[in-house]
């Protein structure tokens, strides 16, 4: 059983601007990669929507769908012959995947910034940083050279590079991996985007340097007001840092919650191992933490009811027979409630 409250809440501080109206809707969004063993459902039915200045940490085990759902957002997996996406993006009132390739290249430079997992395959390592910032900036901007180099500067300031000028001149490979991470940021933040999907941001690096990129996450979007998309197969990740929470489980979303109502009652069963599975300061220093029985299905024939139900210990025949929908506690409204759950046997916020 998941004892409860134990990873403190995200303080929903009254000072943080966040707008009533949306900036991201995502509806029944469907992403099947077309593999030669089948076809791979890797996002299958996720719906949520952002507003401005809000941060949605996605959470979920590796190979969960978390990447793919970030980079069909940002329209950069889209129908074609590798893949059939399906569902809505909309982007500040605009349709994601009906922009023509250029209007979408316009998008990526300036309204939506991506952090991608892997910061060395966003680093050309044969071009020095300051090219890294100012092509973007001369493309979108159309900035002059000497403005672009002088906004290059004032990124890697903003992004905590000491000596930016120096750092300007060098190398990917002559910075640290924490440094690397902060220029991949700087350049997710040239065109000061109204959304950041900053994708497992802190993987690379040792945990002193995770949460100064995290921190450094936090202080950006205080100054600077943009919406963030953080992901992570890490719930410890997002816990304190993000508004909402949306837990994937097979290219499904099964659980979604403000971080308060998550942290403090988890109700998918799914939600409640993964908080098992962090580790705590509490803990003794050589405990073995709960890992997650069994292992996710293979997402080319995935079971026909719920996906985690080979794996979870509350599971009936039901489970095996039917897909759960999203639910609300009270069966209220889904596209108002704040916390939704796939599950026909809910745990309660004191266990099942
Ligand atoms: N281009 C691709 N071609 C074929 N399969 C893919 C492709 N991209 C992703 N997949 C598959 O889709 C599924 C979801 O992958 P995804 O990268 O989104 O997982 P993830 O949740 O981001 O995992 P991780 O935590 O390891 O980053 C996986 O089974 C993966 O192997
Ligand atoms: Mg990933």
């Amino acid at each position: 059983m998941a004892t409860t409250n134990r990873i403190s809440p995200a303080t929903d501080s009254p000072l943080k601007a966040v707008d009533e109206r949306p900036l991201l809707v995502v509806d029944d969004l469907r992403t099947v990669i077309h593999t030669p063993r089948g076809d791979m459902k890797a996002v299958d039915g996720v719906s949520f929507s952002l507003r401005g200045g809000e941060t949605l940490g996605v959470v979920g085990e590796s190979g969960s769908g978390k990447s793919v759902l970030g980079r069909t957002i940002m329209g950069l997996y889209r129908s074609g012959p590798g893949m059939t996406v399906s569902g809505r993006v909309e982007f500040d009132g605009r349709d994601v995947h009906t922009l023509s390739p250029r209007a979408l290249r316009g998008l990526w430079g300036a309204d939506v910034g991506m952090v991608f997992q892997d910061p060395m395959t966003a680093l050309n390592p044969v071009k020095k940083v300051g090219p890294h910032l100012t092509e973007s900036l001369r493309k979108h901007r159309r900035m002059s050279r000497s403005d672009a180099a002088a906004r290059a500067e004032e990124l890697l300031n903003l992004v905590g590079i000491p000596e930016p000028r120096r750092r300007l001149g060098q190398y990917p490979h002559e910075l640290s991996g924490g440094m690397r991470q902060r220029v991949v940021i700087a350049m997710a933040l040239a065109n000061d985007p109204k959304l950041l999907v900053a994708d497992e941001p802190t993987t690379a690096l040792d945990v002193t340097v995770q949460k100064q990129i995290l921190d450094l996450l936090d202080r950006l979007q205080a100054e600077l007001g943009m919406a963030i998309i953080l992901i992570s197969h890490n719930l410890g990740v997002v816990a304190g840092r993000a508004d909402r929470v949306a837990v994937m489980y097979a290219g499904r979303m099964v659980e979604t919650a403000s971080s308060g109502a998550l942290f403090g009652g988890a109700r998918h069963p799914y939600t409640e191992a993964l908080l098992d599975s962090i580790p705590r300061l509490a803990d003794a220093p050589h405990m073995r933490l709960e890992a997650i029985n069994g292992s996710p299905p293979n997402m080319t024939a995935p079971p026909p009811g719920c996906r985690f139900a080979p794996r979870c210990r509350y599971a009936g025949q039901d489970c095996a027979e039917e897909l759960p929908g999203m639910t609300t506690d009270d069966g209220g409204d889904v596209t108002k409630a704040d916390h939704l759950f796939a599950c026909h046997h809910p745990v309660s916020a004191g266990g099942n």
